[in-house]
Order: C-alpha cells, then structure tokens, then sequence
C-alpha cells in the first residue's frame, strides 16, 4: 500500500488524510470528492525551495498552476514564497481574485490573445513567457502605448526527446511551442526582444516535458541551454535569468520510483554551476515551474463504489470484474488521454489484503476505465475506493461530461477539512444554458 504526506491508518482502520477520516469526508463532503493535504504541498514547496537555494543560491520556485489551480492554492504558493505560473486569463484572474503578488506571476501560452496580454501589462505580471516573434511585437507595442515596460522571458526548445508519453513531451524541435535554438531562431528572438524599447528581457526559458522519471532529458536540456547563453554572450547579448521548466515525475503507482525532490536539485545544480563555470559565465538566476511534483501525491480521489460485474473475457472461467464508481472521465481524463495509471485502495479497510484483480470503470456513457487491472481488497457495494496521486491535472483538467458536477476539493490539515471548492451543482450546470425566445416558453410538444 502506498501512503503519501500525512496519510495513515488510523484506529478505526480507516485511510487517514490530514488528520481526517477519509470515510468522514466522503459522508459529509460527498463523493467524487478530491482530497487535497495541505501539509503536504506546502512541505513539497519547501523542499524545492531549500534544496536548490543550498546547490544554487540565486535560485527561485514557480508554482506550474495548470496542474491545480484554485484561489486557495494561490495563497499556499504565496505563503510558501514561490512564484506562480499562469496560462491563461482565466489562471491570472484566479491569482488576482486571491490576492497574490502580480511581480511574482510568470504568464505562459503559445497564443495569447491581444487581451490577455493587454492584461498582463495593467496587472503588472512581473514575467510574460513571449513564445513567437508576433507575440514580442504586439506586447512592445501595446507596452509603448500603455507607457510600460514588459518583463519577459523568452521560451526556447532545446531540440531533445525526453521519453514521456507524447502528448506531454514539448522539448522537442518538432513543437508549436517557442524558439527553435537550433534553426537560429532563438538568437534572432534575443536580439530582436534586446532592441524593442518597451520589453525587459530578463532571460530564456525551457520545459521539456512532464512526469520524466529520471534527469536525463533536463540535464540535456540543461547543457543546450547554457550553450545558448555562452553563445550569446559572444554575440553581445546579455540577459540575467534561466528558467528550466517543469518536468519532474511522481509515484502513481508502486513501482514507479522518480528521483526525490533533493536528488532532481542535488544533480541540476551541480551540473548548472559546473557548465557555467566551464563557459566563464556569470551565475544566472535559476528558475524552475513544477506543478505535478509540488501537488500530483497531494491528492486523493475519493469514490463510492456502486456496481460490480463480472464479466466474461475469453471463454470460462476467464472473466473480468468491473467495479463501477461515482465518477470517471470527467473528474480524471488521464488514463483515457494519456494511458496514465493510477493504484487504488478501499478506504474504509485500507489493510485487507488485496487478492482481487479488478477493473476500476467510471460511471460515464463512454468506456471510461480508470485503473485496467489492478489488485484490490474484494470490493463490496458502498465502499469508498481511494485512487491515490490525483492531486496534479485531475481537477483542473475536470469536464461537465455527461452532465455531471465537478466534484468538491477539500483541503484537509490537523483535522480540518475545508472546502475550496464547491461541488457543481445541477442548478450550476444549467446556468448557463439559454433558450431562445423563438423556442417558444411552453413546452409545445408535436403529437
Ligand atoms: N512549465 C511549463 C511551461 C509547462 O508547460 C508545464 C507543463 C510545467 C511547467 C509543469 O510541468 P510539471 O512539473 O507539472 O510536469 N496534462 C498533462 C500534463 C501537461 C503538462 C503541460 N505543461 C498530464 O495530465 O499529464
């Protein structure tokens, strides 16, 4: 069995999150429900912050928001000192509504609209990700006419395959993301972001994919870029900050075993200071955007088991059980999107053995397997099933599939349980419908 952070079995034989009784939870909060531990996240923050400020001092920490962001978390992210990364208005709206500080906030996208970067310049976002050549003129130009100066970095791609499972390797040349270094682009970007009179160009940026599971594909991307800086150099080119993306991998399942949080620091800030130093360069700013790694263990699904069926696969006695629960697809796309896996538990007797091999299915109109074949305790009707590290791209990933309500997240700590955000309800999922008048207002029906 797995246990994250602050999660153990307590007296009853319940699993235990935070202090609270997950069994607890799923009665009073309702299920699907999305457990987040905050001990935890604020500890993973930690963790990133001291490990790399003691390999490489002028280091800072960018929260990646796309993996969960809530005005809640915002705070957190604040409170712990690291900076947020953003990708949309929508993102930047939620860190606004909380209060955090805009200087700290480093928008990122492949397509900003005109207003997004508009917005960017009135709220003061300290770092504006630029990712093409029309992005950099049209955010100098609105600067100009704002009479402001946009801070900005430049988001390269280094050209190298991190092994990932395609959709989330962005690394590589073949990308719609950022300036190819090698075509030349990425020089002709810093020269041309060096002469626009309204940008402030503090330093370039990489992300070469996410859940990597080992360092190779960020001390590449690493060596590629530190290149890139001495070269520019040589070109006169000057520039104070190197932000190196997200990336880190976590614990789905058992077997998985990413590098800790130190050992990630411990090997990319030896190898930063060692090719800096080998160039002659001047220690940039490091920076790093990790999103899974701060909040993917973070989180519990919590699901009500409500169907079992078996099945039969192949001829007799092969059969495969279904246990159905109250969600699905549209609380975690992953294992359809990404053939991502997860392990799970019976919450509410997390130490019974786990003898039955069972498929863990959604509730959708759709066949929306979560976890294919996986080992749990025999499995009765009611019981609470657990899915463990669906803290990171589960929530903020979420859909209205089917019609269903997003679930609750709750925020649970010392044997608090609080709520950050509210179930959808069917009064919410109508609330932005409207009828036409020429529909008439009655229900007219043919007969
Ligand atoms: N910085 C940039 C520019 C990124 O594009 C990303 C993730 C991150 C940082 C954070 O990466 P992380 O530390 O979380 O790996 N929806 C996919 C993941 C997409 C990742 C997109 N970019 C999933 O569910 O696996």
């Amino acid at each position: 069995m797995m246990l994250f952070g602050t999660q153990r079995v307590n007296k009853k034989g319940h699993l235990e999150i935070g202090g609270c009784d997950t069994i607890e939870l799923a009665e009073r909060f309702g299920t699907p429900l999305y457990v987040m531990d905050e001990d935890m996240i604020r500890e993973n923050c930690r963790r990133y912050l001291k490990a790399f400020r003691s390999g490489y001092e002028d280091t800072d920490i960018a929260f990646a928001g796309k993996s969960f962001m809530t005005a809640a978390m915002c705070r957190i992210v604040a409170q712990e000192g690291l900076h947020l990364d953003v990708a949309s208005a929508g993102e930047l709206h939620t860190a606004c509504v909380a209060g955090y500080p805009m200087e700290k906030v480093l928008f990122h996208g492949s397509n900003k609209s005109i207003d997004e970067l508009q917005m960017s310049l009135d709220l003061g976002v300290g770092r504006v990700v630029v990712d093409n050549f029309l992005e950099l003129e049209r955010l100098d130009e609105l600067a100009r006419a704002s009479r402001k100066r946009a801070g900005i970095l430049l988001r390269l791609t280094p050209g190298i395959d991190p092994h990932t499972h395609r959709l989330i390797c962005t690394g590589q040349s073949d990308t719609k993301f950022g300036f190819n270094i090698k075509d030349g682009s990425a020089m002709a970007a810093v020269q041309k972001a060096l002469e626009c009179t309204n940008i402030n160009f503090r330093g370039i940026h990489c992300h070469v994919g996410s859940q990597l599971l080992d360092t190779e594909a960020h001390e590449q991307a690493l060596r590629i870029m530190i290149e890139f800086i001495s070269e520019a150099r040589k070109a006169g080119f000057d520039f104070g900050e190197l932000n190196i993306g997200g990336g880190l991998g976590i614990r789905y399942i058992s077997t998985h075993k990413p590098p800790t949080i130190e050992e990630f620091a411990e090997r990319l800030t030896a190898l930063a200071r060692s090719e800096l130093d080998r160039y002659g360069l001047e220690h940039p700013k490091l920076m790093l955007e990790p999103g899974r790694s701060i909040v993917g263990e973070a989180g519990t699904t919590l699901y009500r088991i409500g169907t079992i069926k078996a099945v039969g696969i192949t001829e007799e006695p092969g059969k495969r059980i279904y246990v159905s629960v109250d969600g699905g697809i549209s609380d975690n796309p992953r294992p359809c999107l990404y053939d991502a896996i997860y392990e799970a538990v019976i919450a509410n007797r997390p130490e019974s053995r786990a003898d039955m091999l069972v498929t863990i299915s959604g509730k959708h109109c759709e066949s929306d397997t979560l976890i294919m074949d996986t080992w749990i305790a025999a499995p009765d009707i009611g019981d609470v099933l657990a899915v463990h590290s669906t803290g990171a791209y589960n929530y903020s990933m979420a859909s209205n599939y089917n019609r269903l309500g997003r679930p609750a997240v709750v925020l649970v700590s010392a044997g608090n349980a609080d709520v950050i955000v509210r179930r959808e309800t069917v009064e919410d999922l109508v609330s932005h419908d409207v009828i036409p008048e020429r529909l008439g207002v009655g229900l007219e029906m043919r007969t």
